[in-house]
């Protein structure tokens, strides 16, 4: 059965960038931008072209560089925003405008001071005068995950008869249950006419760690585009991260979802990215992280040692890293020092290893982790004869 396809939508430049001390510089925002690219991303949210004259040419040099992927850039509903981002958008050769307003009773009485009809009305209204710029028009319901499903839907209806392509249902606190949110994409599916001519996208925050999932739970009821960054990066506890959304969907081939992404090159762009912003990566994170291929505990050494897939589920040449790693620590069994002695040139008997682990323990409970160059000191010090050096 052919899979779906799942558009992946890299926010990386416009909501990732909104890190404190995580901005780019055009130079910079062009070179990522072209590795996106590469990586296979369908939509590259460069900026929000009227908030500095700096964005605003960064937008406009992306534009100009990007080979395949969709250039987006964020207005509010307001005229001059959308004016901007159209100017910005002149050279890209897939242009799309990315407008919206706040949708929850939250921010329509404490953000507009206004009602629900007048929110409507500009939501129509930015529809339509973007789409007298460009055609393809994404419409972004901020907070829709706090937003009152009835309304959601009726502010859906509006924008798609006013000409909207893609419609962005964000959960911009990062408040919704993996349940809630696929059960609002479910809602919004059953209840908007037009609905099936609109790509219906998520827009998840981390605020309680469930942006993957909530991203997720949106494809599983009809949502077909994913807006994420690399890292996870995005304001406050960020966004969904592309790797891993790409990678559950990789990893679950039964529900028939899939991305255009090259995930061989993963590792590299989140190394880009971590590095241009000066914003290290979590050795715990997903994917990416530092630890996430290596093993540590002797049980899981044994084990991957003997069948890399008893304790990885993930082959990480799929990511680009070049192989997992064998960390050795007080934690460690003999298989594991077996393992990377023979890696530095030593083949031990069964003997000789009984011998050479004590040394290592004693070693290893005086120092964090054993490197390759520890290991020679381990096997001098163990006096075992020489003939063991392969
Ligand atoms: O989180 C959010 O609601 C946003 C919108 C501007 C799309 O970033
Ligand atoms: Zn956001």
């Amino acid at each position: 059965m052919a899979k779906d396809k799942v558009d992946i939508f890299d926010t990386t430049l416009r909501d990732g960038e909104q890190v404190p001390g995580c901005k780019l510089n055009t130079e910079q925002k062009v070179v990522i931008a072209q590795q996106l690219d590469l990586l296979g991303v369908d939509i590259i949210e460069a900026g929000f072209p009227v908030s500095s004259p700096g964005d605003f040419s960064s937008v406009s040099e992306v534009a100009k560089v990007v080979k395949n992927a969709t250039v987006c850039g964020l207005t509010r509903a307001v005229k001059k925003d959308i004016e901007v981002a159209a100017e910005a958008l002149r050279y890209a050769k897939k242009p799309r405008v990315h407008t919206g307003i706040g949708t929850s009773d939250s921010h329509i009485n404490y953000k507009f001071k206004s009602s629900r009809e007048k929110v409507i009305e500009r939501a129509v209204e930015a529809v339509k005068y973007a789409k007298s710029f460009v055609e393809d028009i994404e419409f972004y319901a901020e907070d829709a995950g706090r937003t009152d499903n009835e309304f959601l839907a009726r502010v859906c209806e509006e924008v798609i008869k006013a000409g909207a392509t893609v419609l962005n249902i964000p959960d911009t606190t990062g408040y919704c249950l993996p349940e809630e949110y696929g059960a609002k994409i479910n809602y919004l599916r059953s209840n908007v006419k037009g609905i099936e001519k609109v790509t219906l996208s998520c827009h998840c925050h981390n605020d309680l760690g469930l942006a993957t999932a909530n991203s997720i739970a949106g494809v599983l009821n009809g949502a077909r585009q994913i807006e994420c960054t690399i890292n996870g990066i995005g304001e406050r506890a960020g966004n969904t991260s592309l790797e891993e959304v790409v990678m559950i969907l990789k990893q679950h081939p039964y529900l028939n979802l899939d991305t255009n992404i090259n995930t061989q090159r993963l590792n590299d762009m989140s190394k880009l990215v971590s590095e241009s912003m000066g914003m290290l990566v979590q050795p715990n994170k997903a994917i990416v992280g530092s630890n996430a291929f290596a093993h540590s505990s002797g049980i899981h050494q044994d084990g991957v040692i003997k069948n890399r897939s008893t304790y990885e589920i993930i082959d990480p040449k799929d990511v680009g890293v070049i192989e997992s790693s064998i960390v050795l620590t007080a934690r460690s069994g003999r298989a594991a020092l077996a393992y990377r002695a023979k890696k530095v040139g030593y083949e031990l008997t069964k003997l000789q290893l009984d011998v050479v682990y004590e040394t290592f323990l004693n070693f290893a409970d005086k120092k964090k982790e054993i490197q390759d160059g520890d290991i020679h000191a381990i096997i001098e010090a163990s006096k075992i004869t020489t003939s063991i050096y392969a």
